[in-house]
């Protein structure tokens, strides 16, 4: 990586302002469900501390409360859980801006201390300068471990690096390593799968992953648009039709580049989304009237046979709809599959992330990225200005 990391810095004594990715899901009484992020931070809160940071500031957003204060996206049950997690004292400080919150930061005895979201204030997301300088005077340090938000140029992920020595810290590190790892410099075979319900949010990746994998599975609601385009029947299942054109150009820009794209084989039916209703396995051309909902055994098969001497695996995007058990066979046993290879493992935040915690192989993956959007358009060969903006070395 050409940017300073947290290794690269003396961190004795400094104050030191952190960026974390602390958008978790709660429940309506806002307890946390999923804690993955604030875990995945850890590592790096803990080094910071043990090299001896005079105070450690985090900040984050937390949903989209588009500018304004509004009480449940409070970042106060974070505090809270993150005490748990680290086993020490967290303050929180009801903003994160402001004379009386840099008094507070001083005053505090708690070495570390969480603002209140970001994203209470408009300037956050507008990428506000003087907003990024007022973050920026509270530390001597910038270090951003917020992977999930490195794709949005707001001011605590990118104005606030013109103003501080920026650093990644080791969870941004991390995600840079295997992500970008998988892009630059593949072991091979180097197999894609990706699902997920449209072809239209995968694009981008397909026109970046085609020309550098080996071989490319494909499942989930995107892939009858791709059926659709090789002239099958697909019944009622989800379709782009604006996107056929593309589906076709990508399957005989596959063949040009002497790429495998496999979908499927056969299909887990129903006569409607409902895990009570009878379903039925078809083969490749749906009847009338019915929807795909999962991928069926051949395929299973299929994909497990185009995965077994595979060295990396990048997988984006569900196999088909895995939140109902009724349909989350095939994204369950391709998920138990790639476990047991000897293969580096990569998983795309969001949707594949929560299917692979559902099935509890969370352990059993080399990487399973904490960032949805973030690790989408990293794939898709973009630059992020969360990372683009840090300091070079
Ligand atoms: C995410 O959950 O993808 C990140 O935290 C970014 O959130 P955003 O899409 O609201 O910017």
């Amino acid at each position: 990586m050409d940017k300073l990391t947290l290794r690269d810095i003396d961190l004795k004594n400094k104050m030191v302002l952190m960026r974390a990715d602390f958008n978790v899901p709660q429940d309506a009484d806002l307890k946390i469900t999923d804690d993955t992020r604030l875990r995945a931070t850890l590592p790096t809160i803990r080094y910071i501390l043990e090299k001896g940071a005079k105070k450690l500031i985090l900040m984050s957003h937390l949903g989209r409360p588009e500018g304004r204060r509004v009480d449940k996206y409070s970042l106060r049950p974070v505090a809270e859980r993150l005490k748990e997690l680290l086993g020490k004292p967290v303050k929180f400080l009801d903003d994160c801006v402001g004379e009386e919150i840099k008094r507070q930061i001083q005053m505090v005895p708690e070495k570390v201390i969480l603002l209140e979201n970001l994203r209470f204030h408009p300037e956050e997301e507008a990428n506000d300068l003087n907003f990024a300088k007022e973050l920026a005077s509270l530390a001597d340090i910038y270090v951003n471990d917020a992977f999930g938000t490195a794709h949005r140029a707001h001011a605590s992920t990118e104005g606030i690096a013109h103003y501080l020595k920026a650093v990644a810290g080791f969870l941004l590190e991390k995600e840079i390593r295997y992500l970008g790892g998988a892009l630059e410099n593949p072991q091979r075979p180097f197999v894609v799968i990706l699902g997920g319900a449209k072809v239209s949010d995968k694009i981008g990746v397909i026109k970046n992953l085609l020309p550098k994998c080996d071989r490319l599975l494909i499942g989930g609601g995107m892939a009858y648009t791709f059926l659709r385009a090789q002239g099958k029947s697909i019944g009622n299942s989800k379709l782009e039709e604006e996107k056929i054109d593309l589906a076709k150009e990508i399957l005989s820009q596959a063949q040009q580049l002497k790429k495998e794209i496999l979908l499927p084989q056969d299909n887990v039916v129903v006569d409607k989304i409902d895990p009570y209703v009878k379903a039925e396995i078809v083969g490749d051309q749906i009847p009338e009237g019915k929807i795909a909902v999962d991928i069926g055994p051949k395929t299973i098969k299929l994909f497990q046979d185009k995965l077994k001497d595979a060295k990396t695996i990048v997988w984006n995007g569900p196999l088909g709809i895995f939140e109902m058990d009724a349909f989350a066979q095939g994204t369950a046993e391709i998920a138990g599959y790639i476990c047991g290879l000897n293969a580096t493992t990569i998983i795309g935040g969001g949707d594949t992330a929560a299917a692979v915690a559902k099935f509890k192989l969370e352990d059993k993956m080399t990487h399973i990225s904490t960032g949805g959007g973030a690790s989408l358009e990293y794939l898709e060969g973009k630059t992020l200005p969360g990372i683009a903006a840090l300091t070079k070395r």
